[in-house]
């Protein structure tokens, strides 16, 4: 039998924390042959709520399942951990400036980047999920690798939610099976900024962008709605987009750690300085992942449309670099 993994989940008692734990510990996210221990880390307020979920964990009487932990110290919850899933983030409230959610925010990835510096393994594989993910996910980056164990690679942010949204968007149009569909990419932020590239795609053998054969329905309707999905979920829901985004989160993990098979997924991660994206800024690219590395694809041709889109969400991202960069000094 294979030695379990150590899984960090933060924001455990919360709603996305709720559709993820349980298809982690069923083995969605590592294999079916791969035993996890889930770390969970949440505040001293919602430890009540923590085990109650761990309640429903040991309900299930998961094979995969060996052993679990609740705390509120980062420095437990990060401990040896080898997948760290950051969700747990402070979300914005009534009359709270954008400035003041990056501050808020700042200090909790900072604090948490500082316990994965120390105290995860050094090839731990972290995605960032809590909004706004890129730039949290840049600030535990930083602040971890002051420590030179954790690689910055190894800090990543969630695009592939807006990845999916943008399949699901061009089956329904092209009338296209969604598991036919190759090669998309989601340029930047996760954020309306993002760029939904469908040039690529294709289906079968055939190029989306061609059987679909309308500029108009790309630039305004395709862009704005996969950019504005999150606000259409909570108009509709009532809350935020939960299952949806576990689900994400578990394809990003389990694409990262098993391989891609050659096939394109779009992951936030720090840049190279491939397509002009200056290095270190945590943004979409599309990669291809094997033997638990990923790998930007190169040499695709950027046209003006899509380095107008691509230069707009990196503006957004410099900006928030901006408003955390005394934080980080
Ligand atoms: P939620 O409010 O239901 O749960 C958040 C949980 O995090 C709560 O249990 C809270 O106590 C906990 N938490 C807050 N600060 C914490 C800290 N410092 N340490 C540990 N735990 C902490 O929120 P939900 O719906 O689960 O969403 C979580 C985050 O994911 C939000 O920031 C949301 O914006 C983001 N999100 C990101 C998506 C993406 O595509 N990247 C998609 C959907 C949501």
């Amino acid at each position: 039998a294979k030695a379990p993994v150590r899984v960090t989940v933060t924001g455990a008692a919360g709603q996305i924390g709720y559709s993820l734990l349980f298809r982690i510990a069923s083995g969605e996210m590592l294999g079916k042959d791969q035993p996890v221990i889930l770390q969970l880390l949440d505040l001293p307020q919602a430890q009540k709520a923590v085990k109650g979920v761990m309640m429903e964990l040991e309900d299930c009487a998961f094979p995969l399942l060996a052993g679990m932990i609740a705390t509120d110290d980062p420095a437990v919850a990060f401990k040896d951990t080898q997948v760290a899933l950051l969700v747990g983030a402070r979300p914005r409230g009534p009359g709270m400036e954008r400035k003041d959610l990056l501050t808020e925010n700042a200090k909790i990835f900072t604090v948490q980047g500082a316990a994965i510096g120390q105290y995860a393994d050094p090839n731990v594989k972290v995605l960032v999920v809590g909004n706004p993910c890129n730039t949290n996910a840049y600030i535990a980056k930083a602040t971890a690798t002051k420590f030179g164990r954790v690689k910055p690679g190894n800090f990543t942010a969630m695009l592939r939610l807006d990845h999916n949204r943008a399949l699901s968007q061009l089956a329904a149009k092209s009338g296209r099976d969604v598991s036919s569909l190759k090669s998309l990419v989601v340029w930047g932020n996760h954020s309306p900024t993002m760029y939904a590239d469908y040039r690529y795609v294709t289906s079968n053998g055939d190029n989306v962008k061609a059987l679909i054969n309308d500029e108009t329905w790309n630039r305004d309707t395709f862009l704005p709605t996969v950019g504005k999905r999150g606000a259409a979920i909570i108009e509709a829901r009532g809350l935020s987009s939960a299952a949806s985004a576990a689900n994400a989160a578990i394809d990003h993990i389990r694409d990262w750690v098993l391989g891609s098979n050659g096939e394109w997924v779009t992951m936030g991660i720090p840049s190279d300085g491939s397509y002009g994206i200056p290095e270190g800024i945590i943004y979409g690219f599309p990669v291809t992942t094997a033997n638990g590395e990923y790998k930007i694809v190169q040499g695709l041709e950027i046209d003006e449309f899509s380095r107008d889109r691509m230069n707009f969400t990196l503006k957004e991202l410099e900006e928030e670099r901006a408003g955390v960069a005394d934080l980080l000094a």
